[in-house]
């Protein structure tokens, strides 16, 4: 599964069909697996990924502010993907860098001490 996922950046459900029938297991055995580790996706993420911060730390010093503008600028909420599968959008619960705060990681770039102009510059970076 995680082969799959890396090769797709998501199981879709052909696959995990593929991967049950490859192991000679149920659909939902395979699901049943899938759903307990939080690392499985089963929706297509988009090119990029936006984590926003929202432990103690970054929340009071602006990191729903940071979520806020993320969302609006990207027009999605957490969980979510653009249309046109360019940015996922994902909340985080500490990145364990509390000193940088407020952060915000798209991919695996780390950017400290945002502000929502900031956040702005960043996404529009990507573009
Ligand atoms: S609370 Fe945001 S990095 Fe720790």
């Amino acid at each position: 599964m995680q082969k799959v996922q890396e090769e797709l950046s998501y199981l879709p459900e052909e696959a995990v069909s593929e991967i049950a029938r490859f192991l000679g297991l149920s659909k939902s055995e395979i699901f049943g697996v899938a759903t307990f580790y939080a690392q499985f996706r089963f929706t297509r993420s988009g090119e990029y990924t936006v984590k926003v911060c929202l432990g103690t730390s970054c929340y009071v010093r602006a990191g729903a502010r940071i979520m806020e503008t993320v969302q609006r600028k990207l027009g999605i909420k957490p969980g979510e993907t653009t249309e046109d599968y360019k940015f996922s959008l994902e909340r985080v619960a500490c990145f364990g860098c509390c000193a940088l705060s407020p952060v915000m990681v798209v991919d695996k770039t780390v950017y400290s001490r945002m502000t929502p102009i900031k956040a702005k510059q960043v996404l529009s970076s990507y573009h």
